[in-house]
């Protein structure tokens, strides 16, 4: 019997052995994406008319303007590349994208990595194919492609919960982490590490359960559009959702417009400065092979991005706030602080704030992140001239 025993257990542990010499575990989520994702997405500049040589034109910028050293690796085809399933059902680009696996491998050749779009249901936003009744083929063909990663966009699936769960509110967010689920599975399958975005909205509080499903990041509102009352309402309604957010799970107030020309170069820094604070993925949104130097330097600072980057993954959060002026502060490694503060008025404002404020010592070095300067507080107290729609970004160490 012992020895049976034996023969077993040896057994076992020899298949356990060949099974993981054979498949290399996939990633954990921390390791896909241990700092917010940062890269660039057709959508907000291209929107549907995106195409094979926009893309590659983009990914050759990306590459060669300075943005990929700056840490910008992920070049993102949004909706409307999906053409017909064949008759075995497997999906193929349309027109627009002749050669979908010769485009990223042209992507990955520069070093840089390559993402896809689709929706759970039968139809995208757009109104092209989505996944649905195809997810575990369609997982198969974007790592056969050689995918990095999915944004997961709920569109028509939506209206196919609602015709289910009504307007219950907790078979809504069932059915969602059901299909999110779904997906992160047959991807996994797969073997390909991809990183998975989920894209539904902010709806049914994903913060809460996104993470559980497989998601590396996940939308936490509605679009963005490339104006400031919009980019500011999205951004300083982010308050509170810090605690959802780490290594490996991001909030996603969604993708950057700087450089689409609809905000002032103030605005633009106050989006870049806020969807760094909140530690947010940082996907640029404009034509990369059309940028104008402001708008290169104001996506490659490097010391603001390096607060979005911070390895500790911490979202910050809103600490004050008084008529138009709002402080926020993100902790980072090495008990440093980011320090935002935000005018959102139409007229400039002088503002005094305490390093007390923030727990730190009247004598604690400060960083100007735009200014690239030191700066020094008296006693304690630093005052200064918020230019209107505009932010003074700080990171202070003791
Ligand atoms: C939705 C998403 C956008 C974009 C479009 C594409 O609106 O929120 O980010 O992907 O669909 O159709």
């Amino acid at each position: 019997m012992k020895l049976l025993h034996r023969v077993v257990a040896c057994g076992a542990a020899l298949l356990v052995a060949t099974s993981l010499y054979a498949q290399k575990p996939y990633p954990t989520a921390a390791q896909l994406s241990p700092t917010p994702p940062m890269g660039w997405n057709s959508w907000n500049h291209f929107h549907g008319s995106v195409n094979e040589a926009d893309v590659k034109a983009a990914a050759k910028a990306m590459a060669t303007s300075g943005m990929e050293a700056a840490g910008y690796k992920y070049i993102v085809i949004d909706d409307t590349w999906q053409g017909q399933r064949d008759a075995q059902g497997f999906i193929h680009p349309n027109s627009k994208f002749p050669d979908m696996p010769g485009l990223i491998k042209y992507v990955h050749s520069l070093g840089l990595k390559f993402g896809i779009y689709s929706s759970p249901g039968p139809k995208t936003c757009a109104g092209y194919t989505g996944s649905y009744g195809h997810v575990r083929q369609d997982a198969e063909t974007y790592a056969k492609w050689g995918v990095d990663y999915l944004k997961y966009d709920l569109c028509s699936y939506g209206g196919i919960i609602h015709k289910v769960a009504g307007n219950n509110i907790a078979k809504q967010r069932a059915m969602q982490e059901a299909a999110y689920e779904k997906m992160h599975k047959a991807l996994v399958a797969t073997g390909r590490p991809i990183v998975f975005s989920l894209c539904q909205y902010g709806t049914t509080s994903v913060w809460k359960w996104g993470a559980s499903v497989g998601g590396n990041l996940w939308r936490t509102t509605g679009d963005i559009q490339d104006n400031y009352a919009r980019m500011a309402h999205i951004g300083f309604t982010q308050a509170g959702l810090s605690r959802f957010a780490g290594p490996g799970h991001w909030n996603d107030p969604d993708m950057l417009e700087i450089g689409n020309g609809g905000m002032t170069p103030e605005e633009e820094m106050t989006h870049m400065s806020l969807w760094s604070i909140l530690a947010a993925p940082l996907m640029a949104g404009n034509d990369l092979s059309k940028m104008s130097p402001e708008t290169l330097s104001i996506l490659t600072n490097r010391e603001v991005i390096a607060v979005d980057q911070d390895r500790l993954g911490r979202e910050g959060n809103r600490i004050w706030e008084q008529g138009p002026l709002q402080v926020w502060v993100k902790p980072l490694a090495g008990g440093a602080k980011a320090v935002g503060i935000f005018n959102t008025s139409r007229n400039p404002h002088v503002m005094t704030f305490h390093l007390s404020w923030i727990g730190f010592p009247a004598d604690a070095h400060m960083r100007d992140l735009w200014k690239h300067e030191n700066v020094k507080a008296k006693n304690g107290a630093y005052t200064v001239e918020i230019p209107w729609h505009g932010v003074v970004m700080l990171k202070v160490t003791r």
